[in-house]
């Protein structure tokens, strides 16, 4: 498996799981049959409201002897209502606890939007604080500390735009390790991952198979389907793949981190195998014709009456 190299040689699997979406009675599974098969890279985040299955998980593997803890990767998330200096150990805490461990591998700010701290979820704008009055460069003091009291290994972001980014370079004293993003064919972000890999800055692609098990309420009615786009297809045929390896495939070809879901054993060894999968440099070619600028997870919760974040704002 590649891994990716940190500045303190720290590595990191370059295929990991990801947990969103992954329901409670189906995580605890799906990360045990995962740790069976090979996979040493966890994603997941207090939002998803599974941390405490997934970490059942881990433990139970970890108890059998078939894992250590020092052989795993485990991310995870700080929520957007636990932005502040003050408040980022706290919910990493809570997050620890959860997954029953005593340090995280990365720990990452959600989302570049702030809560109130008692609100889970934002409908209204009073909901929000303005990043005017919650600036990231506090909320990411608070991720230094973290990463100061040893409760993390590495501190990064997510979601976060170039200049979000340009803030965090130019006030903080850390650098961020990793923005994690959503990353497809459809999605290639060009110039976010050249800033990224010009500053140093690893990326994670989330949503890497077009995300088709997200709530009704996150999709659009005439959403293209990539695992069944016409190209992607035919090149998974030409390798006698499936379209996920080759999605999969080239998120791995660009030394980009990719976090594929899936809850179902014989998904989530195809989708491990994807590692193995060459692709071509005329297949990689075929598969950058296909950027069409499509989010899947395309931010519009954010935006509400009066409130504070625009998408415009958000992605830049
Ligand atoms: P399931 O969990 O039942 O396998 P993303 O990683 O982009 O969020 O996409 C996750 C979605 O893709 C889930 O619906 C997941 O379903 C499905 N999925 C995961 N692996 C595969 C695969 N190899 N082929 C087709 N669909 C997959």
């Amino acid at each position: 498996m590649k891994m990716l190299t940190f500045a303190n040689q720290d590595q990191m699997p370059i295929l990991g799981l990801g947990t969103w979406k992954s329901a409670p009675n189906e995580v605890y599974g799906a990360v045990r049959e995962a740790l069976r098969i090979g996979y040493r890279h966890l994603d997941c985040a207090a939002i998803y409201g599974n941390e405490q299955e997934v970490g059942r998980a881990i433990r139970e593997a970890i108890a059998e002897g078939s894992v250590t803890r020092e052989a795993l990767w485990v991310t995870s998330k700080l929520w957007n209502n636990g932005h502040g200096r003050e408040q980022v150990i706290p919910a990493l805490q809570r997050t620890l606890a959860d997954l029953g461990l005593d340090y995280l591998d990365l720990y990452l700010i959600h989302w570049p939007i702030a809560q109130q701290p008692d609100k889970v979820s934002a409908r209204s704008a009073a909901d929000f604080i303005a990043l005017a009055d919650c600036p990231l460069t506090a909320t990411w003091q608070g991720m230094e500390a973290a990463q100061a009291a040893g409760l993390v290994r590495h501190i990064g972001v997510s979601n976060f735009n170039a200049r979000h980014l340009t803030q965090l370079l130019e006030g903080g004293q850390v650098k961020p390790a990793m923005n994690q993003i959503e990353l497809h064919p459809y999605l290639q972000q060009p110039a976010l991952v050249a800033f990224c890999q010009e500053h140093g800055i690893h990326l994670t692609a989330y949503s890497p198979l077009g995300s088709a098990d997200r709530p009704a309420g996150l999709k659009a009615a005439d959403e293209p389907i990539l695992l069944e786009d016409p190209i992607i297809v035919q090149l998974a045929r030409q390798h006698q793949a499936t379209p996920a390896q080759v999605l999969i495939s080239w998120s791995i070809h660009r030394g980009i981190a990719v976090i594929p879901k899936s809850v179902n054993p014989g998904r989530l060894r195809e989708n491990f195998a994807a590692a193995e999968l060459h692709l071509s440099a005329e297949d990689l070619r075929q598969l950058a014709t296909l950027d069409r600028g499509r989010r899947y997870v395309d931010g519009k919760f954010w935006e509400v009456p009066d409130g504070p974040y625009t998408l415009a704002e958000l992605w830049g």
